[in-house]
């Protein structure tokens, strides 16, 4: 077995060898003068079980492009199975047709990476299930669920006024099932979407007078949708706001906007590398999904059942 990870979350590849006891396996990712990028791997690869550890996360183009690369090169060297560890998934959000003559870019997506040579694909907390159906190659589709129940425990579940807020009608499962594990209720936010990056809070599904909220989501991104939450769920009588997210984007004043928000704080998972912005901030704070990623890696190595992760 071999770990190999591209550049887009190095942090998080290293914590996972850590786990696993194993190095990662030596490589090169060169970029010419034209930006097309070159790939070595520096040992030998031939009949072994390859996990290649890869988020395409920003510059999503580049680290899509580095990860189809690999496994090509893995394929080329005679690896026996490959599989793209994937924490985070970039293009997930594009997985129907949004109106007449556009892509279904997930689905284009998955097709380059089986395509490419993959075997099996490890991933966590797809912005949509069906996105799974969209690989003909097994893929695994790990929940960061229990890992941010346990640091809900720890820092809020002594309180009864907790309450999981879903930030819109499409999160409503996902919430559902944070609140059953936290024995929790529920609320919902009604959220409309004018255009692509802007949201408006419409209504609030509950009532939150004297809660402590804790909004739920699978992405954080331009940061308008948990902002707009936090507002409308104060407004609406909330004690505390909080969110808690599986994939930390926090594309561009998205960290300056949290700052300045009625957040408490944010919680979000190591899948996406947290860069300076992220790691200055004092309203941000990240959990390891290491442990849940690699234990994922050990049992599909050994051929055994991953579904105990989802307990
Ligand atoms: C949308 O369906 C997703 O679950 C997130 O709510 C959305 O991507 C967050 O985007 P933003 O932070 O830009 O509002």
């Amino acid at each position: 077995m071999k770990l190999l990870a591209g550049n887009s979350n190095r942090t998080l590849a290293t914590a996972i060898a850590k786990y696993l006891d194993l190095p990662l396996t030596k490589a090169q990712v060169r970029k010419f003068a034209d930006n097309e990028l070159f790939v070595a791997i520096d040992e030998n690869v031939r009949g072994e079980d390859v996990f290649l550890i890869q988020s395409t996360s920003f510059p999503a183009n580049d680290h899509l492009m580095e990860l189809l690369i690999c496994i090509d090169a893995l394929t080329r060297a005679s690896a026996k199975r490959i599989t793209a560890v994937l924490p985070y998934f970039g293009y997930a959000r594009q997985d129907r047709k949004m109106g007449g003559r556009t892509p279904i870019s997930a689905k284009l997506v998955a097709n380059l990476i089986t395509r490419a040579g993959a075997d099996r694909v490890l991933t966590m907390d797809l912005h949509s299930g069906q996105i799974q159906g969209f690989f003909d190659i097994p893929t695994d589709n790990l929940l960061a669920t229990p890992v941010l129940a346990e640091d809900i425990r720890e820092h809020y579940s002594k309180s009864k006024e907790l309450m999981i807020v879903s930030p819109d009608v499409g999160g409503v499962s996902r919430a559902r099932a944070l609140a059953d594990r936290l024995n929790a209720d529920l609320a919902i936010v009604d959220k409309r979407r004018s255009a692509p990056g802007q949201s408006e809070v419409m209504n609030i599904i509950g009532d939150v007078k004297g809660r402590r909220c804790i909004v739920f989501d699978d992405i954080v991104d331009g940061g308008g949708t948990l902002c707009n939450a936090a507002t409308a769920l104060i407004d609406a009588g909330a004690s505390e706001v909080s969110a808690y997210v599986s994939h930390g984007v926090l594309s561009g004043q998205a960290v300056e906007r949290v700052e300045a928000s009625a957040l408490k704080e944010l919680v979000v998972t190591n899948s996406i590398e947290a860069d300076d912005r992220v790691k200055g901030s004092e309203k941000i704070r990240v959990v390891s999904v290491a442990p849940l990623i690699g234990e994922a890696i050990r049992r599909i190595a050994n051929e055994e059942s991953v579904s105990k992760l989802f307990d």
